[in-house]
């Protein structure tokens, strides 16, 4: 059995801990077993490019960060277009695997990568994807595998930002990654200790985060500190899209809804404030425990599916136990915050304020 492995998307902690999972268990399950690496993600397979990865290369790979086959972003709506030479990114990629000689392809990324391998199935190639994604929005898993690591790293720097804005008297914005997902922001938010926790899901009205701000002081804290998504968005913002929301920022001479937030609690509140951006140290670096297990629960299940002959499936956790999903069935969609969920009403409970 020929096999194919590939990285694609955004990276994050624990890629290699899951190739390593595929690796370890293909090698020791399935007799004349070869498995290849395609560097670059999609974009390796375009051009037909790949390397043969040995089971002493996945021996290595538990806790290294990022990917060794590299990963770059292959836009899903690009893939049916036609390129100059007539042909499609797809009808490329068609054609390299069967030149490869694949019986089996992981994919291992995030919502778009997703879309992508379904359509590779749809032509009839054998795809397994794996769940990746610090933004933990994949549909159909509870979590996918890189959320937990950078979970630590936010929830550490939330609590290394409070100690300085506890010195200084400050309120301090802490941007988190995550364009229309919130679940970083959330649960580091409430893990970090956070006073205001705004999401993409939940429009936030200034206000609220205003009165937020006074209310913390007012009850004895020195400090302030509010974890807010990349995607957050303002109430008086919501009915616009993503692009005209880009334009109308422009026009009030900010770009993000941190830097407008800092700028109007400051001049409301009348105290320090300032904003930080996490930015990759979110991505990057080693697993940590949790996803270095859950890597190898994922990688090792994968392995066990390709053995079995069950492809055009996704790889996901549900309750306690690793399962799969048709990649059909979860292709395009994604699993946002819920804003009545049980989480987000604990948060409001204990007086976190939501920004509604
Ligand atoms: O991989 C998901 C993600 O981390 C998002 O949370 C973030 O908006 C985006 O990637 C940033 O990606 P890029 O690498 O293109 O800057």
């Amino acid at each position: 059995m020929k096999i194919g492995i590939l990285t694609s998307g955004g990276d994050c902690a624990g890629l290699n801990s899951v190739m390593r999972g595929i690796g370890l268990y293909v090698y020791q399950n399935i007799k004349n077993a070869e498995i290849v690496g395609i560097p670059d993600g999609y974009s390796g397979l375009i051009r037909g490019e790949c390397r043969p990865m040995p089971r002493e290369e996945f021996e290595r790979l538990l806790d290294v960060g990022g990917t060794v086959l590299g990963s770059v972003r292959t836009p899903f709506k690009m893939m049916t277009v036609p390129e100059e030479d007539g042909s499609t990114r797809l009808e490329k990629m068609c054609a390299n695997y069967r030149k490869m000689g694949l019986d089996c392809l992981f994919t291992l990324g995030g919502a778009g990568t997703h879309r992508t391998a379904a359509l590779l199935c749809a032509e009839g190639y054998n795809v397994i994807g794996l769940p990746k994604t610090i933004d933990n929005d994949i549909y159909g898993t509870d979590y996918t595998f890189g959320f937990h690591t950078a979970l630590d790293v936010v929830t550490d720097a939330i609590e290394r930002v409070r100690t300085t804005a506890d010195s200084h008297g400050r309120t301090i914005l802490v941007e988190v990654m995550g364009n229309k997902a919130g679940w970083l922001t959330l649960f580091s938010g409430i893990a970090g200790g956070a006073d205001a926790i705004i999401l993409p899901e939940i429009p936030f009205n200034i206000d609220k985060i205003v009165e937020c701000v006074q209310n913390t002081y007012a009850s004895g804290k020195r400090s302030c500190v509010i974890a807010i998504a990349e995607g957050a968005v303002l109430d008086s913002e919501a009915p616009f899209k993503r692009r005209e929301r880009a334009f109308i920022r422009l026009d009030r001479g900010e770009t993000t809804a941190t830097r407008h937030l800092a700028e109007i609690v400051g001049e409301r509140t009348g105290a320090e404030t300032r904003g930080t951006v996490l930015g990759y140290i979110q991505r990057g670096g080693r697993p940590s425990a949790y996803d270095k297990v859950f890597s190898t629960r994922l990688g090792s299940y994968a392995g066990k599916l390709a053995a079995e002959g069950r492809f055009g499936v996704t790889v996901a956790l549900v309750g306690n136990r690793i399962t799969f999903n048709a990649l059909a069935d979860i292709a395009g969609k994604y699993k946002l915050v819920d804003p009545e969920s049980e989480v987000v009403k604990a948060a409001e409970g204990i007086g976190i304020c939501l920004g509604r």
